[in-house]
């Protein structure tokens, strides 16, 4: 299949062009379009044949539930039993933005949607070039991120164009996406609400917003049924074996020693830094993250791809121990690293 690539300018969207994307959508085709998150991969929510096709191009287990993106809140009605009152608290105050809501679907959300569930995750983008192609489309479309299965999120058309070239219908490149992790889920189907997965909209700006809510484990080990499907699956991960290093204030000293072992071993070694003053510490590849927690999630994805892109087969992530402003890349690392881990008291 030949993928047709389309630049946009999110500062001054061409409607042609968004019309062009929408078509595609509205007749069952796939397109990949940024969001303020990470890229989509998006197929007609209502299109069986479509939605299949999804699964394919990313060759994702079936039993890993979509994401179903709006233009609009009122978009939202048919697609599920009802609006819970807090769920509505929770558009008002986060939409449009990295939210997705979860609620009872109602009979137009196919079970390859929901991969059986009874529930739909939904969500309404702030990215311009998002919303305006959903909007063409007329439809509500459902997007995974749009990468290859078990791969690190897109967050540049050029990561998408590496996993996607040939398999789907087109590309719609915006630029880099602003968050660079994906969006936080939230489970409203029960009294309390639960953070299925932790993003850009934090436990404690849920809170404010809706009293108590519940966290769910980061991740579910094979034996437990996950609430979340996608929590099981290993994901984010490069080529190269992450680990984590998890230091109290100067992670220096141990990184030397970590490096030096593994260069002894043969290995090629990366360090990806949550800190822009470390020193490589021998390491062959150096990666800075960046100074603060937003900079570190919006550049962690591209990091992870440019490790193998320079030959890193090891690659160790100093943390700094229980930093609650890291939640979410937290999160996505210790996927990463396959809860590969080492403690330092220093
Ligand atoms: O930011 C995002 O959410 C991006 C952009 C494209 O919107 N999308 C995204 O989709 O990350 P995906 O498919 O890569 O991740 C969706 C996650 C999976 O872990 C999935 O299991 C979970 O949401 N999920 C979706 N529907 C669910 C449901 N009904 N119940 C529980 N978990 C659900
Ligand atoms: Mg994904």
């Amino acid at each position: 299949m030949e993928t047709k690539e389309i630049k946009f300018n999110p500062e001054n969207i061409d409607l042609a062009l968004a019309k062009e994307a929408g078509d595609i959508l509205a007749r069952g085709g796939l397109v990949a379009f940024p969001t303020e998150t990470v890229y989509g991969l998006g197929a007609n929510a209502l299109d069986e044949e479509a939605v299949k096709k999804i699964f394919l191009a990313k060759g994702r287990p079936s039993d890993n539930p979509l994401i179903v993106h709006v233009a609009d809140e009122k978009d939202v009605e048919a697609l599920v039993e009802e609006i819970p009152e807090k769920a509505k608290l929770l558009m008002r105050h986060f939409w449009p933005g990295p939210i997705s809501i979860i609620m009872k679907k109602s009979n137009k959300i196919s079970d390859y949607v929901s991969a059986g569930l009874q529930t739909v995750a939904i969500r309404m983008p702030s990215n311009p070039v998002a919303r305006e192609i959903i909007r063409a489309a007329g439809v509500p479309i459902a997007a995974p991120s749009a990468n290859t299965s078990g791969k690190p999120s897109p967050t540049e058309a050029a990561h998408v164009r590496e996993d996607m070239l040939g398999k789907i219908d087109m590309i719609a490149d915006g630029g880099s996406c602003d968050v660079g992790l994906e969006s936080t889920v939230i489970d409203m189907t029960a009294d309390v609400p639960t953070v299925l997965r932790p993003g850009g909209i934090t436990l404690d700006m849920l809170e404010a917003v809706l009293g108590e809510v519940h966290a769910a484990k980061g991740s579910a080990t094979q034996d437990e049924a996950p609430k979340s499907p996608g929590m099981k699956y290993k994901h984010y991960a490069p080529k190269a074996e992450v680990h984590i290093l998890e230091y109290k204030t100067d992670a220096t000293n141990a990184l030397a020693k970590l490096v030096a072992q593994a260069k002894q071993d043969g290995h090629t070694v990366g360090i990806l830094t949550d800190d822009k003053d470390y020193m490589p510490c021998g390491a062959q590849v150096y990666i800075n993250g960046g100074k603060t927690a937003e900079e570190y999630a919006a550049n962690l994805f591209d990091a992870l791809r440019a490790f193998d892109a320079k030959g890193a087969d090891v690659v160790y992530a100093p943390l700094r121990w229980q930093d609650p402003i890291m939640v979410a890349v937290r999160n996505r690392i210790y996927k990463a690293a396959a809860n590969r881990v080492t403690y330092t008291e220093e």
